[in-house]
């Protein structure tokens, strides 16, 4: 793996990371903040914002790390952290973003809606995403080297995908409502570049299968079951960490293959992913459902 080779440095980037309280997100922040970065990490609970900053500071004392707090299921808590973040960054006298790691994600095995009326899947690991990375637009256009980093994953592939479903499909399969926003992530990041100059780039990313307990937490039932078994085959979150700092701070990224990476290696992501079609209807649609124009 590519990111093996480099040690990358980070000192003087400043790094926004959502779902920073466990799992992937958890280990990139500490990866990230031990790299040289200012890192802001998002989570859904003061507590475990709080608890997650003391573990990073006492492994790393001189980590430069806040935490904001932001349900992601909502957009108006959306749009309120990209104005936190920006008061934030303007007390530390910082006026870029230089990546924004869009991490944060779930599985649900019973379907649930946010108050906006949309399935909460697609809604927290797609629209949020989408809606995140449009408010801080003005700030990663500030930076010479503006990069969105979405975590997405393998299970994008074999994944149907309806448009005008999209926000509340029928029937609800916990699983396929994740594959679903998964192929999401990657549609995004393409259609990203193809509307965007290369000042930002939209890389989306396959971490691979990581031993976090994602789908336990959106499951009591078989699914909590099937994961415990499955997750003990996965690599140390510790390892999509390394990728993610590469992915942040490697200088010349290779985009010529796509923009779709395993781990630290470019990877072509299925046909349906690279669908400029269903790319731009997709856009359409999120605009749409968070009320913006892009
Ligand atoms: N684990 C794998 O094998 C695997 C494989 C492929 C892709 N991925 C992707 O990797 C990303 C990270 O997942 P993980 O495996 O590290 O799982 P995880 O440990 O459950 O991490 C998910 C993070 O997202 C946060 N989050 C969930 N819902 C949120 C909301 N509404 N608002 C704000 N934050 C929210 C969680 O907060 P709490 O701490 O409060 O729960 C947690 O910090 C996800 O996008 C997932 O789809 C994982």
């Amino acid at each position: 793996m590519c990111c093996e080779k480099q040690e990358i440095d980070l000192t003087g980037k400043t790094i926004v990371l959502t779902g920073a309280t466990s799992g992937i997100g958890f280990a990139s922040v500490k990866k990230l903040a031990s790299s040289g970065a200012y890192v802001i990490g998002v989570g859904r609970s003061e507590t475990r914002n709080q608890k997650a900053l003391e573990g990073i500071q006492n492994a790393f004392p001189n980590a430069h790390v806040d935490y904001l707090f932001a349900d992601l299921a909502s957009q108006d808590q959306v749009k309120k952290l990209a104005e936190d973040i920006k008061v934030l960054l303007q007390g530390h006298e910082i006026n870029a973003v230089d990546v924004l790691v869009n991490n944060a994600g779930i599985y649900l095995e019973k379907k649930q809606t946010t108050k906006e009326g949309i399935e909460q899947t697609f809604a927290v690991n797609h629209l949020a995403a989408f809606l995140l990375s449009h408010e801080l637009m003005p700030l990663l256009q500030a930076s010479n080297q503006g990069r969105i980093i979405t975590v997405s994953s393998y299970s994008h592939r074999n994944t149907p995908l309806i448009i005008n479903r999209l926000d509340n499909p029928w029937p609800y399969i916990g699983l396929l409502a994740y594959k679903r926003s998964k192929l999401c992530n990657i549609l995004f990041s393409y259609e990203f570049n193809r509307r965007h100059d290369n000042k930002v780039t939209a890389i989306a990313l396959d971490p691979g299968l990581v031993d976090t307990s994602i789908a336990s937490k959106g499951s009591n039932g078989i699914s909590d079951w099937v994961w415990r078994l499955r997750r003990k085959d996965g690599e140390s979150p510790d390892v999509p960490a390394e990728s993610i700092a590469y992915l942040a701070g490697v200088e010349n990224l290779d985009t010529s293959h796509g923009y779709f990476y395993r781990n630290c290696d470019p990877e072509t992501p299925s046909i349906k992913a690279r669908s400029e079609d269903l790319a731009e209807k997709l856009w359409q649609c999120s605009c749409e459902l968070t009320n913006i124009i892009w």
